[in-house]
């Protein structure tokens, strides 16, 4: 059994490959390739955390895994991370676990990646300002795949937490500098989110964290950190403002992201408003964007296939390129 880890995954794989792989996941979900049962959930109250685990199966991608990540968002404020995971990938023939790989790096590569894919099906084809709210764990990997996805001169990060936000940019503008964008820390949201034309939200927020009503035509907008009913951080004026509306899973959002489900529970919006899912924009079953003035909402809340298909990707180029850690029992 192979171990892979952050290090080893970084050293023969890279987010453009992740982008791709998710491109494919997208697919494969929305054409019912891939067997996925909805999460299961547990909470730990006393800690405010969440144990899920995710278990999928794609027999034409020969891929199978189960993740288990355990979100405890209050991990931050002690310097450790929010998210703890281990995705096991496993061998469609024999069931054998071939690789065990470090589930927080591919965690924050897959997630990036779903925005990633997003932005690229969905944006307008000319981008100038990226927007950025949330500078936590899931921040670098969403900052650099907008950055794939589209070049852009600037992109503004807030983070409530302004010092974490300077830092981030600060670091960020070293990693990413080959991109040639100007990366910087504002201190509001609004203020980041004004005249941009992609924003990306990935925080645990309970309100909305920034303003709907200044969100310019023509904006790609993902919604990546509500993972709960009680979540929301896309204000409802921006769903509603929204002239389509795309999902990673409609079941998955309609069962735990209060992104949505709080402005239907309102009466702010009703279903008839969703396009979709981006997996039937990649297969070409759905049209995206047909025109530069549409704001595109895309929500994610993250589905097993994007670790599947991630998992088994990492895992091929590691065999390949003979990179990880044997491990025999
Ligand atoms: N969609 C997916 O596939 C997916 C995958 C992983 C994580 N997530 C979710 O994304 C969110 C962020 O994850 P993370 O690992 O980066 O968390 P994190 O705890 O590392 O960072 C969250 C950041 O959000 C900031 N924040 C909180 N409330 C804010 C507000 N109102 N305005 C601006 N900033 C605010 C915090 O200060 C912090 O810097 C979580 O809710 C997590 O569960 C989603």
């Amino acid at each position: 059994m192979l171990l892979l880890s952050k290090s080893d995954i970084q050293a023969c794989y890279s987010l453009t490959d992740c982008i791709k792989a998710v491109e494919d996941a997208f697919k494969l979900f929305s054409t019912n390739k891939v067997e996925v049962p909805l999460r299961t959930q547990i909470k730990n109250h006393a800690n405010s955390g969440s144990y899920l685990c995710m278990p999928a199966l794609c027999e034409s991608y020969n891929a199978s895994c189960v993740k288990v990540l355990n979100v405890f968002p209050e991990n931050i404020n002690r310097g450790e991370s929010s998210i703890n995971a281990q995705v096991l990938n496993i061998d469609t023939e024999s069931g054998a676990i071939n690789a065990i790989l470090d589930g927080n790096y591919l965690t924050q590569l897959r997630t990036g990646a779903a925005s990633g894919v997003a932005i690229e099906k969905l944006a307008k084809s000319q981008c100038h300002k990226g927007a950025l709210i949330g500078t936590g764990g899931q921040a670098a990997t969403q900052l650099e795949a907008m950055l794939i996805s589209r070049h852009l001169d600037e992109v503004q990060v807030s983070d409530l937490d302004y010092s974490r936000a300077k830092e981030f940019a600060a670091e960020m503008t070293e990693k990413l500098e080959s991109y040639k964008t100007t990366i910087t820390a504002v201190p509001t949201a609004n203020m980041a989110i004004t005249d941009a034309d992609i924003i990306i939200s990935v925080t645990p927020s309970k309100r909305p964290v920034y303003d709907g009503t200044l969100v310019k035509p023509g904006a790609t907008i993902c919604g990546v950190g509500s993972y709960q009913p009680q979540m929301q951080e896309t204000p409802s004026e921006l769903v509603q403002r929204a002239d389509k509306i795309y999902f990673d899973s409609q079941d998955a959002v309609l069962s735990e992201a209060g992104d949505i489900l709080i402005p239907l529970r309102k009466k702010e919006i009703t279903q008839s408003k969703f396009t979709g899912e981006l997996g039937k924009v990649i297969s070409g079953e759905l049209a995206g964007r047909q025109s530069d003035s549409e704001i595109i909402f895309f929500e994610t809340v993250g589905i097993a296939a994007q670790d599947l298909i991630t998992a088994k990707s990492i895992y091929d180029k590691a065999v390949q390129k003979k990179v990880g850690t044997n491990w025999a029992n």
